[in-house]
């Protein structure tokens, strides 16, 4: 059975709610503090599993309370932590999230997050992937590392999904070994130079994309939904589904991903995959936190 390989972050977000932005020196009473699981990548593998994909995490969390806790959220949502290390010496990564009605600031402190090499993601994907898996990853890990893990998962036959957040420009040589790229307006002015406002824009980024060398590539655009040019240049444009209130907005986009690579698994097409992910992420919008939001594939279904 082909599965979902994630080599990714995994961060406890500490986040709080906030009437406004604090000015520089300002201190704001805030309310709604939470500790809760996070990491993009943590996240994005927890949405896949719940999904129903059978997934598995390649990643680093220190030897300390926070990292025991979330190997456990993993594990209770049915994600394959057996390639995850727990190291000593280094924090696991934290994430401190201003809330700010519904949308959110993040600030990362990358901790163990940072501490596999490329040499350690190459072997324990060795040991894991098989031809026809998905492998995904994002860019809060090291940069050495995912690059160096999307040309052997390439090479390896998976199919490559890159969602470069943060983003950071990457080399050109990478492109090839990308079959589908998921990214935000931000992180795709940053990755190809145009901001995607509008069915245009979106177009112009997206052929720049795959005149780079992406196979396909899926942009999320918050509330006005997402763009999608897929691997045989055919324009799709996919609204937001509605979410019944909007809480909290952290991990809506690592959810929309989470449901591209299930849906691939489940031989959905690229555009009823961005339809059932777009039905996720509106159902963790209305939900507060990033892992504890995410949806099962059930109540997606029943939202649809
Ligand atoms: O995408 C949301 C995530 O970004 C949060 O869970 C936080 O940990 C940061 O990685």
């Amino acid at each position: 059975m082909p599965k979902v390989v994630i080599f990714g972050s995994m961060n406890m977000d500490l986040s709080i709610d906030a009437p406004r932005m604090p000015a520089a020196g300002e201190t704001l009473s805030g309310s709604g503090f939470l500790t809760n699981a996070g990491g993009k990548g943590a996240n994005q593998a927890v949405a896949s599993a719940r999904l129903g994909a059978a997934t598995h995490m390649i990643a680093a969390v220190g030897a300390d309370a926070f990292g025991r806790e979330l190997v456990a959220g993993l594990e209770a949502a049915g994600v394959d932590c057996g390639l995850v290390r727990r190291l000593e010496g280094v924090s696991t990564g934290v994430a401190v999230i201003v809330r700010v009605a519904g949308e959110n600031r993040i600030v990362l402190s990358a901790g163990a997050n940072h501490a596999l090499a490329a040499d350690d993601v190459i072997a324990d994907l060795r040991r894991v992937a098989e031809r026809g898996d998905v492998f995904l990853t994002q860019g809060e890990c090291d940069p050495a590392a995912t690059e160096a893990a999307l040309r052997v998962a390439h090479d390896l036959g998976l199919y490559t999904v890159y969602n470069p957040a943060p983003a950071r420009p990457a080399p050109d040589d990478l492109w090839a070994s990308v079959d589908l790229v998921c990214l935000n307006e931000t992180e795709c002015q940053i990755v190809c130079g145009v901001l995607p406002s509008d069915d245009e824009t979106c177009l112009e980024a997206a052929r720049l994309l795959r005149a780079k060398g992406a196979g396909a590539v899926a942009i999320t655009l918050g509330a006005a939904g997402s763009f999608g040019l897929g691997a045989d240049g055919v324009a799709l444009r996919i609204p937001a589904a509605r979410p019944p209130e909007v809480v909290d907005t952290t991990g809506a986009g690592d959810t929309f991903i989470g449901g591209l690579v299930a849906g691939r698994l489940r031989g959905l097409s690229l555009e009823d995959s961005m339809v059932w992910g777009a039905a996720a992420a509106a159902l963790s919008v209305s939900r507060l936190g990033a892992q504890q939001s995410i949806p099962t594939a059930e109540e997606v279904e029943a939202a649809l």
